[in-house]
């Protein structure tokens, strides 16, 4: 795989594929505002280095999933602002890609400028199942520059116009980014220290089987939590009350019990939960036993017992992987328990993973310093096809001829 040091970038126009798709959210003047610029700050050392090597820079990325539409409150410009302010220097907006100007604003570009296509996903060929649509895109990106950078890890699973398709179409290279996100998961993929501890959480038990069908077969330990952990208690017979369940998956969670039982895997499930019975905690809130959930009640956070004895087994690894938060950490009352393995995992000196979307979004609402972690990705999607085993389009496109 080649990187932004194997491919000639200075005084080339150098097509960025970033992944800059930030939460926002519209302010009380109806102004969207960036919520969590974590995605935007890790895409700044790679726009760094091409502008260190006077390459003239034009970022392609998106925003949502407007499929083809032009919608206002998924415009890049906020974006662009913010990231115009992370590096110290203005970034030249290109509206719309389809402009006679376009190619104008892209050639007359300076070595070390920087400029932005508007939400790329407002073209609706970029995430066209067509091939020969996807083509059409990719060609007039292609017409824009010399060389291509991916480096949007967030979307490497994605077979889109912007990702693997222009790739096809130009001399490519792996961004800074990109780089550091497969050695991280190359190392807990391949190589890793044991004890090996994966901490699971999130929502949905269907999307994470993928996920703990591969591991199983490589770590020591696996601490479920999260509105998952309900599907796997029901699995052992207990009533969960009105958590968050996934009946038809309950077979499926009975027979990974059992692999993990035979391929020696240690699977850690909560012994207490935080529990009410309304999701914002408008109701009473009070912690029991994991086996004793009352009817009309949810389980919405780990409890302190459990959160315990997480932290103690993330104590003793020596490489952890962390996906998906504890509870609704978002919700004050039911942030304790992802509070907990965040912290865990920051006062280790295991090596530490921690999968993107929603627990690294918790490691930065909750003030954490990220420092303590040896590596935070920046990929959602991206992040759980790789723990899958699965192969990503934009990053196999980078090896081919
Ligand atoms: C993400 O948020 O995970 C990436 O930006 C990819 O977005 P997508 O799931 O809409 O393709």
């Amino acid at each position: 795989m080649k990187t932004i040091d194997d491919i000639e970038v200075t005084n080339q126009r150098v097509l960025l594929r970033a992944d800059l798709n930030a939460p926002m959210k519209q302010d009380t003047s109806g102004v969207m505002q960036i919520t969590d610029d974590g995605r935007l700050k890790a895409s700044v050392t790679t726009i760094n280095n091409l502008r260190d090597k006077k390459a003239k820079i034009i970022i392609l990325a998106h925003l949502g999933r407007p499929k083809g539409e032009r919608k206002p409150e998924l415009s890049l410009k906020p974006i662009a602002k913010r990231l115009g302010e992370l590096l110290n220097t203005p970034i030249q907006f290109i509206e719309n890609l389809n402009d006679a100007n376009t190619l104008k604003t892209v050639n007359a570009l300076q070595p070390g400028e920087v400029a932005m296509v508007e939400n790329i996903r407002f073209e609706k060929d970029e995430t066209s199942k067509d091939n020969v649509e996807r083509i059409r895109l990719a060609q007039i990106l292609a017409s824009l520059a010399d060389v291509f950078v991916i480096d949007g890890f967030g979307v490497v699973h994605r077979e889109q116009a912007s990702v693997t398709d222009v790739a096809r179409l130009l001399p490519k290279a792996a961004g800074r980014l990109v780089q550091a996100e497969q050695k991280a998961f190359a190392k807990v993929l391949n190589n890793p220290e044991r004890p090996y501890v994966v901490v699971l959480g999130g929502s949905k038990v269907s999307d994470k089987l993928g996920v703990i069908n591969n591991l199983i077969n490589k770590v020591d330990k696996l601490l479920i939590g999260g509105g998952m952990a309900f599907t796997f208690l029901k699995a052992q017979g207990f009533e969960v009350g009105d958590s968050l369940l996934e009946v038809d998956r309950i077979d499926e969670v009975k027979q990974l019990m059992i692999t993990a039982k035979e391929k020696n895997v240690e699977i850690v499930l909560p012994v207490d939960v935080v529990i009410c019975a309304q999701l914002d905690g408008s109701a009473l809130v009070y912690i029991v036993d994991a086996q004793q959930i009352p009817v009309g009640q949810k389980g919405l956070d780990i409890g302190p017992k459990t959160g315990e004895i997480f932290a103690n087994k993330i104590k003793d690894a020596k490489t952890v992987v962390w996906n998906g938060p504890m509870g609704v950490f978002e919700v004050n009352a039911f942030a304790a328990g992802t509070k907990t393995i965040a912290q865990a995992l920051a006062d280790s000196n295991a090596y530490s993973v921690v999968g993107g979307g929603d627990s690294a979004a918790a490691i930065r609402l909750l003030g954490l310093d990220e420092s303590k972690f040896d590596h935070i990705s920046t990929g959602g999607g991206a992040s759980l096809e790789l723990l899958e085993g699965k192969v990503l389009p934009g990053l196999a496109v980078l090896e081919e001829e």
